[in-house]
Protein backbone atom coordinates (compact mmCIF):
# COMPACT_ATOMS: atom_id res chain seq x y z
CA UNK A 1 0.00 0.00 0.00
CA UNK A 2 1.34 2.98 -0.76
CA UNK A 3 1.80 5.91 2.35
CA UNK A 4 -0.37 8.94 2.18
CA UNK A 5 1.91 12.09 1.30
CA UNK A 6 2.56 14.51 3.45
CA UNK A 7 -0.06 16.85 1.40
CA UNK A 8 -2.84 14.70 1.96
CA UNK A 9 -1.64 13.86 5.59
CA UNK A 10 -1.30 17.77 6.71
CA UNK A 11 -4.98 18.69 4.31
CA UNK A 12 -6.62 15.71 6.54
CA UNK A 13 -5.02 16.85 9.42
CA UNK A 14 -6.34 20.19 8.98
CA UNK A 15 -9.74 19.53 8.06
CA UNK A 16 -10.15 17.34 11.24
CA UNK A 17 -8.58 19.62 13.37
CA UNK A 18 -10.52 22.79 12.39
CA UNK A 19 -13.39 21.53 10.42
CA UNK A 20 -12.82 23.23 7.15
CA UNK A 21 -10.76 22.71 4.13
CA UNK A 22 -7.28 24.66 3.91
CA UNK A 23 -7.10 26.94 0.99
CA UNK A 24 -3.28 26.95 0.33
CA UNK A 25 -0.63 24.73 0.32
CA UNK A 26 3.04 24.35 -0.42
CA UNK A 27 6.24 21.55 0.04
CA UNK A 28 9.56 21.61 0.10
CA UNK A 29 12.26 18.92 0.46
CA UNK A 30 15.09 18.04 3.25
CA UNK A 31 18.37 17.84 1.95
CA UNK A 32 21.40 15.62 1.71
CA UNK A 33 24.74 17.49 1.63
CA UNK A 34 27.17 15.41 -0.44
CA UNK A 35 29.98 17.84 0.92
CA UNK A 36 30.99 20.79 1.72
CA UNK A 37 30.22 20.36 5.69
CA UNK A 38 30.81 23.56 7.44
CA UNK A 39 32.10 25.62 5.04
CA UNK A 40 29.14 28.06 4.74
CA UNK A 41 29.13 29.96 7.10
CA UNK A 42 33.20 29.92 6.72
CA UNK A 43 33.03 31.47 3.29
CA UNK A 44 33.14 28.27 0.92
CA UNK A 45 31.07 26.18 -1.37
CA UNK A 46 28.35 23.71 -0.22
CA UNK A 47 27.26 20.80 -2.76
CA UNK A 48 23.81 19.77 -1.47
CA UNK A 49 20.78 17.61 -3.03
CA UNK A 50 17.81 17.52 -2.31
CA UNK A 51 15.59 14.52 -1.18
CA UNK A 52 12.55 12.92 -2.21
CA UNK A 53 11.48 13.56 0.97
CA UNK A 54 9.29 16.58 1.70
CA UNK A 55 7.39 18.63 4.03
CA UNK A 56 3.72 19.62 3.28
CA UNK A 57 2.23 23.07 5.05
CA UNK A 58 -1.58 23.96 3.98
CA UNK A 59 -3.31 26.90 5.62
CA UNK A 60 -6.53 28.81 5.40
CA UNK A 61 -8.35 31.86 7.25
CA UNK A 62 -7.51 32.26 11.11
CA UNK A 63 -7.98 34.47 13.81
CA UNK A 64 -4.14 35.29 15.43
CA UNK A 65 -2.41 31.78 14.49
CA UNK A 66 -2.33 28.57 15.43
CA UNK A 67 -0.13 25.42 13.97
CA UNK A 68 -0.31 21.71 14.76
CA UNK A 69 1.49 18.66 13.36
CA UNK A 70 0.97 15.56 12.86
CA UNK A 71 2.90 14.97 16.12
CA UNK A 72 0.83 17.48 18.34
CA UNK A 73 -1.89 16.19 19.61
CA UNK A 74 -3.85 19.88 19.66
CA UNK A 75 -3.19 22.99 17.65
CA UNK A 76 -0.68 25.57 19.26
CA UNK A 77 -1.64 28.73 19.51
CA UNK A 78 0.83 31.94 19.30
CA UNK A 79 1.51 35.61 19.34
CA UNK A 80 3.82 36.66 16.48
CA UNK A 81 5.58 39.06 19.15
CA UNK A 82 5.69 36.55 21.89
CA UNK A 83 8.75 35.02 23.65
CA UNK A 84 10.27 31.99 21.88
CA UNK A 85 8.60 28.80 23.59
CA UNK A 86 11.21 26.42 22.77
CA UNK A 87 8.65 24.62 20.68
CA UNK A 88 8.95 23.54 16.88
CA UNK A 89 5.96 26.25 15.94
CA UNK A 90 9.21 28.90 17.07
CA UNK A 91 10.36 28.21 13.30
CA UNK A 92 6.88 29.35 11.88
CA UNK A 93 6.47 32.04 14.34
CA UNK A 94 10.14 33.17 12.78
CA UNK A 95 8.85 32.58 9.45
CA UNK A 96 5.89 35.01 10.08
CA UNK A 97 7.65 37.89 11.48
CA UNK A 98 10.16 37.54 8.46
CA UNK A 99 7.30 37.76 6.10
CA UNK A 100 5.85 40.37 7.53
CA UNK A 101 8.60 42.48 7.45
CA UNK A 102 8.53 42.14 3.77
CA UNK A 103 4.82 42.87 3.76
CA UNK A 104 4.31 39.85 2.82
CA UNK A 105 2.29 37.99 5.61
CA UNK A 106 -1.54 37.54 6.21
CA UNK A 107 -2.90 38.65 9.22
CA UNK A 108 -3.30 35.28 10.90
CA UNK A 109 -3.83 31.78 9.38
CA UNK A 110 -4.62 28.09 10.70
CA UNK A 111 -1.80 25.75 9.17
CA UNK A 112 -1.21 22.24 9.41
CA UNK A 113 2.08 20.44 8.64
CA UNK A 114 3.24 17.34 7.84
CA UNK A 115 6.43 15.67 7.05
CA UNK A 116 8.07 12.60 5.42
CA UNK A 117 11.80 14.21 6.39
CA UNK A 118 12.90 12.42 9.22
CA UNK A 119 13.62 15.21 11.98
CA UNK A 120 16.84 16.08 14.00
CA UNK A 121 18.59 13.64 11.18
CA UNK A 122 20.84 16.01 9.57
CA UNK A 123 18.81 15.74 6.67
CA UNK A 124 17.64 19.50 7.41
CA UNK A 125 13.69 19.06 8.69
CA UNK A 126 13.97 22.81 9.83
CA UNK A 127 14.90 24.01 6.58
CA UNK A 128 12.13 22.15 4.63
CA UNK A 129 9.47 23.13 7.24
CA UNK A 130 10.82 27.10 6.80
CA UNK A 131 10.99 27.33 3.00
CA UNK A 132 7.76 24.99 2.70
CA UNK A 133 6.21 27.37 4.99
CA UNK A 134 7.46 30.92 3.42
CA UNK A 135 5.65 29.87 0.08
CA UNK A 136 2.25 28.73 1.36
CA UNK A 137 1.91 31.87 3.74
CA UNK A 138 3.05 34.18 1.12
CA UNK A 139 0.79 32.76 -1.12
CA UNK A 140 -1.85 32.39 1.21
CA UNK A 141 -1.09 36.40 1.73
CA UNK A 142 -1.40 36.88 -2.41
CA UNK A 143 2.10 37.23 -3.14
CA UNK A 144 4.75 35.13 -5.10
CA UNK A 145 7.89 35.29 -3.72
CA UNK A 146 11.46 34.21 -5.41
CA UNK A 147 13.10 31.74 -4.80
CA UNK A 148 16.21 33.59 -3.28
CA UNK A 149 13.68 35.46 -0.67
CA UNK A 150 12.04 32.41 0.28
CA UNK A 151 15.67 31.40 1.10
CA UNK A 152 16.11 34.57 2.99
CA UNK A 153 13.04 34.85 4.96
CA UNK A 154 13.72 30.70 6.10
CA UNK A 155 16.89 31.57 7.17
CA UNK A 156 16.62 34.72 9.02
CA UNK A 157 13.80 32.76 10.86
CA UNK A 158 16.37 30.03 11.80
CA UNK A 159 19.26 32.52 12.54
CA UNK A 160 17.72 35.32 14.21
CA UNK A 161 14.62 34.42 15.30
CA UNK A 162 15.21 30.23 16.98
CA UNK A 163 18.77 31.02 17.36
CA UNK A 164 20.55 28.65 15.63
CA UNK A 165 23.90 29.67 14.18
CA UNK A 166 23.16 27.59 11.26
CA UNK A 167 24.67 28.74 7.48
CA UNK A 168 22.93 29.54 4.13
CA UNK A 169 23.18 26.03 2.75
CA UNK A 170 20.10 24.22 4.00
CA UNK A 171 17.33 26.86 2.99
CA UNK A 172 19.28 27.42 -0.39
CA UNK A 173 19.23 23.95 -1.64
CA UNK A 174 15.28 23.84 -0.36
CA UNK A 175 14.60 26.60 -2.69
CA UNK A 176 16.42 26.36 -5.58
CA UNK A 177 16.94 22.34 -6.11
CA UNK A 178 15.76 21.16 -9.30
CA UNK A 179 15.30 17.15 -10.01
CA UNK A 180 18.58 14.72 -11.10
CA UNK A 181 20.75 17.99 -10.09
CA UNK A 182 23.57 18.98 -6.85
CA UNK A 183 23.72 22.38 -6.59
CA UNK A 184 27.39 23.98 -6.03
CA UNK A 185 26.33 27.08 -3.88
CA UNK A 186 29.44 29.22 -3.55
CA UNK A 187 28.77 30.98 -0.29
CA UNK A 188 31.12 33.58 -0.81
CA UNK A 189 30.00 34.87 -3.71
CA UNK A 190 26.31 33.78 -3.55
CA UNK A 191 26.83 31.84 -7.07
CA UNK A 192 24.95 29.09 -7.60
CA UNK A 193 25.45 26.20 -10.31
CA UNK A 194 23.58 23.06 -10.93
CA UNK A 195 25.91 20.01 -11.26
CA UNK A 196 24.11 17.26 -13.02
CA UNK A 197 23.12 13.81 -10.19
CA UNK A 198 21.71 11.44 -12.12
CA UNK A 199 21.77 8.52 -9.82
CA UNK A 200 20.90 7.81 -6.24
CA UNK A 201 22.16 8.00 -2.82
CA UNK A 202 21.86 5.90 0.02
CA UNK A 203 20.72 7.57 3.43
CA UNK A 204 21.84 5.28 6.61
CA UNK A 205 20.56 7.31 9.76
CA UNK A 206 22.81 6.53 12.74
CA UNK A 207 19.60 7.20 14.96
CA UNK A 208 21.49 9.34 17.24
CA UNK A 209 19.48 12.78 17.26
CA UNK A 210 21.73 15.87 17.35
CA UNK A 211 20.17 18.67 19.10
CA UNK A 212 20.92 22.53 17.13
CA UNK A 213 19.66 24.82 19.24
CA UNK A 214 22.27 26.35 21.55
CA UNK A 215 24.22 23.12 20.82
CA UNK A 216 27.43 21.99 19.01
CA UNK A 217 27.52 23.89 15.88
CA UNK A 218 26.90 27.13 17.67
CA UNK A 219 29.99 26.21 19.63
CA UNK A 220 32.04 25.11 16.50
CA UNK A 221 31.20 28.36 14.77
CA UNK A 222 32.96 30.55 17.73
CA UNK A 223 35.55 28.35 17.26
CA UNK A 224 35.56 29.07 13.67
CA UNK A 225 35.28 33.04 14.21
CA UNK A 226 37.84 33.16 17.05
CA UNK A 227 39.93 31.03 14.56
CA UNK A 228 39.60 34.03 11.49
CA UNK A 229 40.17 37.01 14.43
CA UNK A 230 43.60 35.27 14.94
CA UNK A 231 44.46 34.51 11.36
CA UNK A 232 43.67 38.09 10.41
CA UNK A 233 46.15 39.13 12.71
CA UNK A 234 48.83 37.68 10.40
CA UNK A 235 46.92 38.03 6.94
CA UNK A 236 44.80 41.87 7.51
CA UNK A 237 43.03 41.07 4.09
CA UNK A 238 41.37 37.68 4.76
CA UNK A 239 38.47 37.50 3.86
CA UNK A 240 37.00 34.11 5.69
CA UNK A 241 38.68 30.83 6.36
CA UNK A 242 37.70 29.13 3.42
CA UNK A 243 39.33 31.57 1.45
CA UNK A 244 43.08 30.91 3.01
CA UNK A 245 45.11 29.24 0.34
CA UNK A 246 45.90 26.24 0.80
CA UNK A 247 50.31 27.16 1.37
CA UNK A 248 49.33 28.93 3.80
CA UNK A 249 47.91 26.30 6.03
CA UNK A 250 51.03 25.36 7.78
CA UNK A 251 51.31 28.38 8.68
CA UNK A 252 47.92 28.90 10.70
CA UNK A 253 48.16 26.10 11.74
CA UNK A 254 51.83 27.25 13.58
CA UNK A 255 49.71 30.25 14.70
CA UNK A 256 46.92 29.01 16.22
CA UNK A 257 46.20 27.05 19.35
CA UNK A 258 44.21 23.65 19.62
CA UNK A 259 41.48 22.85 18.84
CA UNK A 260 41.23 25.81 16.18
CA UNK A 261 44.44 24.82 14.15
CA UNK A 262 42.43 21.49 13.45
CA UNK A 263 39.41 23.59 12.63
CA UNK A 264 40.68 25.02 10.45
CA UNK A 265 42.50 21.82 8.37
CA UNK A 266 38.66 20.93 7.88
CA UNK A 267 37.31 23.84 6.31
CA UNK A 268 40.76 24.84 4.08
CA UNK A 269 40.91 20.93 3.05
CA UNK A 270 37.15 20.53 3.11
CA UNK A 271 37.10 23.56 0.44
CA UNK A 272 39.15 22.37 -1.58
CA UNK A 273 37.33 18.78 -1.84
CA UNK A 274 34.23 20.47 -2.47
CA UNK A 275 35.64 22.38 -5.53
CA UNK A 276 37.04 19.51 -6.74
CA UNK A 277 34.31 17.19 -5.66
CA UNK A 278 31.94 19.04 -8.28
CA UNK A 279 33.87 18.66 -10.84
CA UNK A 280 34.24 14.59 -10.58
CA UNK A 281 30.41 14.99 -10.16
CA UNK A 282 30.25 16.54 -13.54
CA UNK A 283 32.71 14.71 -15.58
CA UNK A 284 31.09 11.69 -14.19
CA UNK A 285 33.81 10.04 -12.01
CA UNK A 286 32.59 8.60 -9.19
CA UNK A 287 35.64 6.95 -8.09
CA UNK A 288 37.28 10.32 -7.76
CA UNK A 289 34.11 11.62 -5.73
CA UNK A 290 33.56 8.65 -3.60
CA UNK A 291 37.50 9.45 -2.55
CA UNK A 292 36.58 13.06 -1.74
CA UNK A 293 33.47 11.86 0.21
CA UNK A 294 35.66 9.66 2.21
CA UNK A 295 38.82 11.88 2.98
CA UNK A 296 35.59 14.60 4.04
CA UNK A 297 34.16 12.24 6.51
CA UNK A 298 37.85 11.73 7.98
CA UNK A 299 38.32 14.87 8.54
CA UNK A 300 35.23 15.39 9.93
CA UNK A 301 35.95 12.82 12.46
CA UNK A 302 39.40 13.58 13.44
CA UNK A 303 39.68 17.75 12.64
CA UNK A 304 36.30 18.97 12.84
CA UNK A 305 35.12 16.53 15.64
CA UNK A 306 31.25 16.13 14.88
CA UNK A 307 31.40 12.85 13.90
CA UNK A 308 29.84 9.47 16.44
CA UNK A 309 30.98 6.23 16.31
CA UNK A 310 27.49 5.19 14.73
CA UNK A 311 28.51 7.49 11.45
CA UNK A 312 32.34 6.26 11.44
CA UNK A 313 31.43 2.77 11.77
CA UNK A 314 28.58 2.82 8.79
CA UNK A 315 31.45 4.88 6.42
CA UNK A 316 34.26 2.25 7.14
CA UNK A 317 31.85 -0.59 6.68
CA UNK A 318 30.29 0.76 3.31
CA UNK A 319 33.70 1.35 2.52
CA UNK A 320 35.28 -2.23 2.97
CA UNK A 321 32.01 -3.48 1.21
CA UNK A 322 32.97 -1.69 -1.74
CA UNK A 323 30.81 1.47 -1.94
CA UNK A 324 32.62 4.07 -3.70
CA UNK A 325 32.64 6.42 -0.99
CA UNK A 326 30.30 7.67 2.17
CA UNK A 327 30.17 10.21 4.79
CA UNK A 328 28.33 12.00 7.37
CA UNK A 329 26.59 14.66 6.20
CA UNK A 330 24.46 17.64 7.64
CA UNK A 331 25.32 19.52 11.02
CA UNK A 332 26.86 16.16 12.90
CA UNK A 333 27.16 14.59 16.60
CA UNK A 334 24.81 12.01 14.95
CA UNK A 335 22.31 12.24 12.62
CA UNK A 336 22.54 10.34 8.78
CA UNK A 337 25.32 9.20 6.85
CA UNK A 338 25.54 8.97 2.69
CA UNK A 339 26.38 6.21 0.89
CA UNK A 340 27.51 5.97 -3.32
CA UNK A 341 27.91 2.69 -4.36
CA UNK A 342 27.99 1.27 -7.83
CA UNK A 343 24.24 0.78 -8.68
CA UNK A 344 24.60 -2.93 -9.68
CA UNK A 345 25.96 -4.17 -5.63
CA UNK A 346 24.27 -0.52 -4.01
CA UNK A 347 21.27 -3.14 -2.33
CA UNK A 348 24.08 -5.69 -0.71
CA UNK A 349 25.97 -3.29 0.26
CA UNK A 350 23.61 -1.50 2.21
CA UNK A 351 22.51 -4.64 3.83
CA UNK A 352 25.74 -5.81 4.84
CA UNK A 353 25.95 -2.12 6.58
CA UNK A 354 22.82 -2.67 7.94
CA UNK A 355 23.36 -6.08 9.48
CA UNK A 356 26.73 -4.67 10.98
CA UNK A 357 25.30 -1.79 12.40
CA UNK A 358 22.93 -4.22 14.13
CA UNK A 359 25.85 -6.53 15.44
CA UNK A 360 27.48 -3.53 16.80
CA UNK A 361 24.75 -1.42 18.39
CA UNK A 362 22.14 -3.75 19.06
CA UNK A 363 19.55 -1.98 16.82
CA UNK A 364 18.48 -1.79 13.18
CA UNK A 365 19.48 1.85 11.71
CA UNK A 366 17.14 2.94 9.17
CA UNK A 367 18.27 2.62 5.17
CA UNK A 368 16.59 4.38 2.16
CA UNK A 369 17.49 5.82 -1.02
CA UNK A 370 16.72 8.75 -2.62
CA UNK A 371 17.78 10.13 -5.78
CA UNK A 372 17.90 14.70 -6.57
CA UNK A 373 14.40 15.65 -6.17
CA UNK A 374 13.44 19.80 -6.74
CA UNK A 375 12.42 22.31 -4.55
CA UNK A 376 10.17 24.53 -3.05
CA UNK A 377 6.66 24.48 -4.54
CA UNK A 378 3.05 25.75 -4.45
CA UNK A 379 0.53 22.56 -4.24
CA UNK A 380 -2.69 22.40 -5.79
CA UNK A 381 -5.11 21.13 -2.93
CA UNK A 382 -8.11 18.98 -4.62
CA UNK A 383 -11.44 19.57 -2.63
C1 LIG B 1 23.64 22.62 9.57
C2 LIG B 1 23.45 24.07 9.18
C3 LIG B 1 24.04 24.33 7.80
C4 LIG B 1 25.48 23.85 7.73
C5 LIG B 1 25.60 22.42 8.23
C6 LIG B 1 27.03 21.95 8.32
O1 LIG B 1 22.90 21.81 8.72
O2 LIG B 1 22.09 24.39 9.17
O3 LIG B 1 23.93 25.68 7.49
O4 LIG B 1 26.30 24.72 8.44
O5 LIG B 1 25.01 22.27 9.51
O6 LIG B 1 27.60 21.88 7.06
Amino acid sequence: MLRTSPLRQAAALFQAAYGTPPVAAASAPGRVNLIGEHTDYTGGPVLPLALERRTAIVCGPGDGWTFLSASDDRPDRRYVDERMAGRWSDYLVGVVRELAERGAAPSGAQVAVSTSVPIGAGLSSSAALTVAAARALSAFAGRRLSPAVLADVAYRAEYHHVGVRCGRMDQTIAAHARAGTALLFDTATGDLRLVPFPGRLWIVETGVSHKLTGGELNARRRECEAALARCRERWPGLASLAALPAADLSAAERLLPLPLARRVRHVVTETARTRSAAQALAAGELEALGRLLVAGHRSLRDDYESSCPEADRIVETAVAQGALGARLTGAGWGGAVLVLAPKERESRIVAEVVRDFEATFGRVPAAWATRAASGVRREALGH
